[in-house]
């Protein structure tokens, strides 16, 4: 079998097949996502105030906690049969502190595997820890136990299924829920609130719509956009008082262009981690799986939407805009999150900080080098595949085997049209330099948005937590596609 890369215009006849065979041969929801399409469900909640997931803390160095994923969850304001943990979309809140002890019984009771995902922490991939292998079987339940480390990074975090095969089906049905990693010293704020944004597509009596070929290729996007399951929730604030918003990019697919009308995004950490000092951004990047944390400071009363702004990453050049839905984030126009309503007296708050208490980023020099090719190519007969190193994933094979105590640079290229961000699990990175030449934060993430026909080069420090783990593009549909390496930390 040969795989060859390929061009621009070759993608487009073959996404143009992949569509009119999808439309000639499905049954149900023939149209698939992206399509005009009978009832869909209208919000009922817009404008209601940003409400909190339930927050569940660890105490004396124990988190105890019970995930029951299950369909039948509250989204927009409907009771609808997306999927939930515990009942909800998102799951609880995990707060954490390091050197805790986080042991959750997942419980499945949907009629598919799952399993269990930290998004960000830097814990050991192995047995029944941060491990993407397990495959917990509808009916069964699975113990995993996370330790965090004492010198692990206060911030903002996330976790998810990682069923490969059903990532994208499963986030984009409402199984998503944020963990926070808290310390001292800690910001002196009005509020702190979690913004998880999703996105799906929920028809008339509540379903999550599945997506077909052309959905997964392009990587779905949903026609809600959501914040902690609400349409357009409203964010009380007073003039002068600081909120802190973790907001976290739990869509499947979705690049958010992040900006606030009448106000500078004062960023303060990127996936988790505190930058060394704030930045006064006009508008913050996040694909699929970042986080970012601000601190906005409302000026006067009024009302500003929270906005997120077109962002095309390659998917019209492949397709054209045609055959996307409502609130594509190529289609050209904004998408609002939220709004902030800033109304009563001035209220004085402490001022913001000048310098955060960033981590050192480990600066020992690479010892070797290794580049990556993310790619899109043929494999006979029409099939499109994103490989990596042109491969596909296989869990049984190793793709990196890296000695447990060097540090990596590795350089990933994107020779295809389309953007993919590039995540690794378990060992977060510096990127070094990248083919964007966006501002480089200095700290730490776990996501990098690799543009297509672009690169990014990144040092890794493997000082710690041996075991085998997975990279691979955030797009989760990609993924699912195979987009998708292992990698073998050893000592
Ligand atoms: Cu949030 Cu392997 O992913
Ligand atoms: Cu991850
Ligand atoms: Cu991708």
């Amino acid at each position: 079998m040969t795989r060859q890369p390929i061009s621009r215009r070759r993608t487009l006849a073959l996404l143009a097949l992949g569509t009119a065979s999808t439309a000639a041969g499905a049954t149900g929801w023939i149209t698939g996502l992206g399509a005009p399409r009978r009832n869909p469900l209208a919000p009922a909640d817009t404008s209601q105030v940003l409400s909190q997931p339930e927050a569940m803390a660890s105490s004396n160095g124990v988190l105890d906690v019970r995930l029951t994923a299950a369909p039948g969850a509250r989204l927009a304001g409907h009771d609808t049969s997306a999927w939930g943990y515990n009942g909800t979309s998102p799951g609880p809140t995990l707060r954490l502190r390091p050197a805790d002890l986080l042991r959750v019984r997942l419980v499945n009771r949907l009629d598919q595997p799952t399993n269990l995902h930290t998004h960000g922490l830097h814990v050991s991939p192995q047995g029944n820890g941060d491990n993407p292998f397990v495959t917990v079987r509808p009916g069964d339940s699975f113990d995993y136990t996370f330790r965090i480390p004492a010198n692990h990074p206060a911030g903002t975090f996330w976790y998810h299924p990682h069923h490969h095969g059903t990532v994208a089906d499963q986030i984009f049905a409402g199984l998503v829920g944020a963990l926070l990693v808290e310390a001292e010293p800690d910001l002196q704020v009005t509020d702190d609130l979690v913004l998880l944004v999703t996105d799906t597509t929920l028809d008339g009596a509540g379903r999550v719509a599945p997506a077909n070929r052309t959905a997964k290729l392009q990587g779905r996007e949903g026609d809600l956009v959501l914040v902690n399951g609400q349409h357009e929730p409203v964010i009380a604030a007073t003039p002068g008082a600081v909120q802190r918003w973790r907001v976290i990019n739990g869509c499947t697919s979705r690049v958010i262009a992040l900006r606030l009308e009448g106000h500078q995004l004062t960023q303060i950490a990127l996936d988790g981690i505190f930058l060394p000092a704030p930045v006064d951004r006009d508008h913050v990047l996040l694909a699929p799986g970042n986080r970012t944390d601000l601190l906005i400071r409302p000026t006067a009363n009024g009302r500003y939407p929270l906005i997120s702004n077109p962002y095309d990453r390659g998917t019209t050049a492949m397709m054209g805009s045609g055959g996307m839905g409502r609130n594509h984030s190529s289609t050209g126009s904004p998408v609002t999150l939220a709004t902030m309503t800033v109304s009563g007296p001035v209220s004085a708050s402490p001022p913001i900080p000048t310098t955060l208490p960033a981590p050192p980023v480990p600066l020992a020099s690479a010892t070797s080098q290794r580049r990556l090719t993310l790619a899109m190519s043929m494999a006979g007969m029409g099939a499109m595949t994103f490989t990596i190193d042109g491969r596909t994933f296989d869990p049984e094979r190793d793709d990196q085997t890296v000695a447990l105590g060097t540090t990596e640079e590795w350089t990933v290229v994107n020779t295809s049209p389309m953007d993919h961000p590039f995540h690794l699990h378990a060992w977060p990175f510096h990127v070094l330099d990248a083919s964007a030449g966006t501002p480089l934060t200095g700290v730490q993430q776990d996501v990098v948005l690799i543009p297509a026909r672009g690169w990014a080069r990144l040092r890794i420090p493997f000082t710690d937590h041996p075991g085998r783990s997975v990279y691979h593009c955030h797009i989760l549909d990609h993924e699912d596609l195979g987009m998708m390496g292992t990698i073998n930390v050893h000592g």
